[in-house]
């Protein structure tokens, strides 16, 4: 399958199935973009958004949390677990006062530079609330390519995250990137699931090379014992 057609796909599943009055989606910012891709980084979106509200409440700029102290920030994450995410947030929205004066910063590099910040939720924020063309790699986008181009071996190994990256870079358009990236991962997290894929209604069905080899079950490849 070619980027160009891929990505026609895509974007027309965005405009039928893709998720677009998620809490987040409204004034994008990136401050909201990043708190809710922290969020949403271990959680699922359901049990993510009553959580988002609150702390958007508490919590409304940057400035308000780093401010904020951190037991409040804890208090407001109880019952999301991973508490190190917590703590990153809190961590980071101080660092963007410091060193960026209270502005997100714009660029991959310093993003990555901050606490709790990888690759994908740089790319998230990026091409989400910045209208940048940036590729995201998180769960549900993996688990998408790794059955539509039958991607071998398991993700922590790290040619297999390499090998992954080029992909969404490559196929990930420069126009509407975030509607590409947020209908990546709705398809990951709707038809194209874990354990029950719906092959049938999904719109890369007859260009997936797991779906035509009868092989969605072993992708993607589990870690080995
Ligand atoms: N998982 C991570 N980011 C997400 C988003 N923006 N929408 C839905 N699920 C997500």
């Amino acid at each position: 399958i070619t980027p160009e057609s891929f990505a026609a796909k895509i974007l027309a599943f965005y405009q039928t199935h893709g998720r677009k009055d998620l809490p987040w989606q409204k004034n994008p910012t990136a401050y909201r973009v990043w708190v809710s891709e922290v969020m949403l980084q271990q959680t699922q979106v359901k049990t993510v958004i009553p959580y988002y509200q609150k702390f958007m409440r508490s919590f409304p700029t940057i400035k308000a949390l780093a401010n904020a102290p951190l037991d409040d920030v804890l208090h407001h994450w109880q019952g999301l677990g991973y508490y190190s995410r917590a703590r990153n947030l809190h961590q980071c929205a101080q660092k963007v006062m410091t060193e960026f004066n209270g502005r997100f910063p714009k660029t991959l590099a310093q993003m990555e530079s901050l606490p709790g910040i990888g690759r994908s939720t740089a790319g998230a924020i990026l091409s989400l609330a910045m209208n940048r063309p940036t590729p995201i790699l998180d769960g549900n986008v993996k688990r998408v390519l790794a059955r539509v181009f039958m991607v071998d071996g398991w993700y922590g190994q790290s040619a297999v995250n390499k090998h992954l990256w080029d992909l969404t870079s490559r196929y990930t358009p420069q126009e509407n990137t975030a509607n590409f990236n947020q209908a990546m991962m709705d398809l990951g997290a709707s038809f194209c699931s874990r354990s029950k894929p719906q092959c049938e209604q999904c719109p890369l069905a007859i260009d997936c090379l797991a779906y035509i080899h009868g092989k969605t079950a072993e992708y993607p490849h589990k870690k080995p014992k």
